[in-house]
This record gives structure tokens, sequence and C-alpha cells, in this order.
């Protein structure tokens, strides 16, 4: 009897790993279908796609500066990489060539974004050297923000926009944990330790400062330069002061990841791991693994959900199970498997040709609620790549 049992559950295990396989690569046809007609249309007008506008037409960032500008060249990036195909590879060149200029920007400390995620991308398939040479401009120009006596990054700048009403003096939001993968790898490219170690100072203050009791994040610090003192913790983006808003903490546990990967320190493997169990174990989070816009927001089930949250917890995930004794497969697989269902995939020709649909940007701001992401489509290729090669070494579907 407990033989037949035992049989039934490896049958059952094989299967599941089997379909979750074959759902893969249907997402990666479907993504590369979808995205080519999103890519026509880019390319017809030569502007990077963001979002979709309440009149239901497609957003284009904006040209001065868009700190996701980034993400659908690194698409293009990664469908080159996995069909080798060339037309997306030109897509990406061409997309990423519209702001390479930004990267002597020093008012924004989003460069870690977007000169990652595109030519990082880039550099990375290519070994192109005049990326590498823009990598490490990006990287210059970024760690102008970094102040030693606060011992971080600043995100904003506070003389202007909607962050100039806060009264703060130097806010540094969760997502700044994103911009530090550029700095670690431009230190292994120059082989100069500057900007690691910037990044190493950024993580450390913000594992002091950023996270509550239960390893759930603030959305903002609010720092003192002249003390390096935290002024007050509280959010932008997030449903109230007190509140998880779900892309930070998703953030989060990338960013820790990310150091991990880098620097092998365990604190940092600690802390992602951390995260994780805060994200997964969450009960408010509906059964599909992809949880509300906020894990406090106050109409709950009546929220709208955040599927870029979803997306960037698998591909973290994915990561940080390589590092891990903590088996994240099954978490991993249920997020998977509900992206690619009819519930937040797009059918073909959809949804302004965007992948996933339901993602939230800033709901106190009244910006982009339900819709699609091009860095919620960013990560979920990301993760379908992430899961094709952890398969492929049978990481995830032997555990
Ligand atoms: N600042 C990046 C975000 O909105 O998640």
């Amino acid at each position: 009897m407990l033989k037949l049992a035992l049989s039934f559950s490896i049958f059952l295990l094989i299967l599941s790993c089997n379909s979750i396989e074959k759902l893969t690569d249907t997402q990666i046809t479907n993504a590369k279908n979808q995205l080519s007609l999103l890519l026509e249309e880019a390319m017809q007008v030569n502007r990077i796609p963001r979002t979709v506008t309440k009149e239901n037409k497609i957003r284009w960032c904006n040209q001065d500066f868009d700190w996701t500008e980034g993400f659908f060249p690194g698409t293009c990036w990664y469908l080159y990489e996995i069909t080798n195909d060339n037309k997306w590879k030109i897509a990406a060149e061409k997309m990423q060539l519209q702001f390479e200029e930004h990267k002597y920007k020093t008012n924004n400390h989003d460069l870690g974004f977007i000169y990652n995620t595109s030519y990082g991308n880039g550099y990375r398939i290519t070994n192109n050297n005049n990326f590498k040479q823009i990598l490490i401009t990006a990287a210059n120009s970024l760690i102008t923000r970094f102040d030693p006596d606060v011992g971080c990054i600043q995100s904003w700048d506070v003389n202007s926009g909607w962050q100039a009403k806060r009264g703060w003096k130097y806010p540094v939001i969760i997502d700044n944990m994103m911009n530090l993968e550029l700095l670690f790898k431009v230190s292994e490219i120059t082989g100069d330790n500057k900007y690691k170690n910037i990044a190493i100072a950024h993580a450390d203050t913000t594992l002091k400062n950023h996270f509550r009791e239960d390893n759930s994040s603030f959305h903002v610090i609010d720092y003192d330069p002249e003390t390096g003192e935290v002024r007050s913790k509280e959010t932008a983006q997030g449903f109230s002061d007190q509140s998880s808003w779900a892309r930070g903490q998703a953030w989060g546990l990338y960013g820790y990841t990310v150091c991990y990967r880098f620097t092998k320190d365990e604190k940092y493997l600690e802390q992602a791991q951390k995260v994780a169990k805060y994200i997964l174990n969450h009960k408010i989070t509906p059964s599909d693994g992809i949880p509300y816009w906020d894990y406090n927001a106050s109409n709950i089930p009546n929220e709208p959900r955040d599927v870029s949250a979803a997306a960037i917890t698998a591909s973290a995930l994915l990561e940080l199970d390589k590092y891990s004794q903590e088996d994240y497969s099954s978490e991993i697989k249920k997020i998977l498997k509900s992206l690619a269902s009819d519930s937040y995939t797009a059918k073909l020709g959809t949804n302004n040709n965007f992948l996933l649909k339901h993602s939230v940007g800033s709901l106190p701001h009244g910006h982009e609620i339900n819709v699609p992401l091009n860095y919620a489509d960013y990560y979920y290729i990301e993760a379908l790549l992430r899961y094709k090669k952890a398969g492929d070494k049978h990481k995830i579907a032997d555990k």
C-alpha cells in the first residue's frame, strides 16, 4: 500500500515537472509572438513602450528620462539570447541607443536599473566594448549620489516634483537595492573595488534601517545628510508608512540575493531568505501566489493585485534557490503557473501587445493601476529563462 502511494506520488511529481517545463517553453513562444507585435509598433515610432494609458493607448517612455527605459531593450536582449534571432539584437541596440546619453545624469538613482537591464545584458551577451564603457560611465554617475556619512546612495532629489513636497532631506527607497548590481558588475569589469564598496555600504545601511522585526521593509527612509541619522520612515508608493508595499518587498528580495551572488557574505543570504519567508508566508496573498499591491491595503480582497511584484519575486527566488538550503521550487512553480494562466497572460494581440496584465505602478499617485508594465514582462521573461536554465541542470525539477 505504502509502495503504491509512493509510486503514485512519484508519478504526480514527474507529471508536474514535465507540465511546468512544457509550460515554460510555451510561455517563451507566447512571449516571442506577443512582443514581436509590440516591437513592430515600437520600431515604427522609434519609442520604448512602458505601459497603457487610461485611453487604452501605448504609453511610451519619456524621452528626457524614464526609470523604466531599460526594460524593453533588456527584454529584447533576453529574447535574442534564447532565439538567436538577429531582429531582437537589432531592436535592443536601437532602443537602448535612445537613452545612451542619460549615462551622464547624476540627478537620479535609477541608472542601475536602466543600464544593467539594457547595456548590461547586451555586454554579457555580446562582449561589446562600447557597451562596457557605457556601463562604466553610468556607474561613475551613480556613485556621485553616495554620501559616506549616510552610507547610502540618495534615491530621489528633493528640489522638484512631488518629492519636494514631502519635507525629505535624503530619501532612500528600498527599490535602490536594485541599482547595486550595476556597481558590482562594474567593479568586476574594471577591477576597481570602489563601486563594489559603495554597493556594500549601501546594502549594509539598508539592512540596518529599512527592515522591521517581521522582515518586511519600509519604502522610504529619510536620512539627515549632516549626521547620517534616520529622520523618518515612510512610504511613497505603499498604502501607509507602516504598510508593506508588495513590489518593495520583491525589490528587497532580489537586491539581497544579488548582493550574496557578488560577495558570498552570509548576512545577505540570510536577509534574502527572511524576506522570502515574509513574502511566501503572508496569509493575505491568494492561493495563486500573486500578491495584492500592498500587503496591508485596506480593502483586501477588493484591491488590485500587482503582477510585477510576483514576476520579480519568481525571478529572485530562482536565483536564491541556487544558494539556499531552503527549497523554493514549489513556490516558484506556483507563481510561474499562475502568471502563465489566462488570468495574467494576455491572449495574442490583446493587452496592447504587452505580455502580462494586472500590475500596479503607483496607486497612491493614481498612476498605472491594473495595467501591463514593461518591467513585469522583463522579470517574467528573466524568470522563464532562469527556470529553463535551472531545469537543464535538473536543479528545480529534481528537488
Ligand atoms: N521605483 C521603482 C518602482 O516603482 O518600483
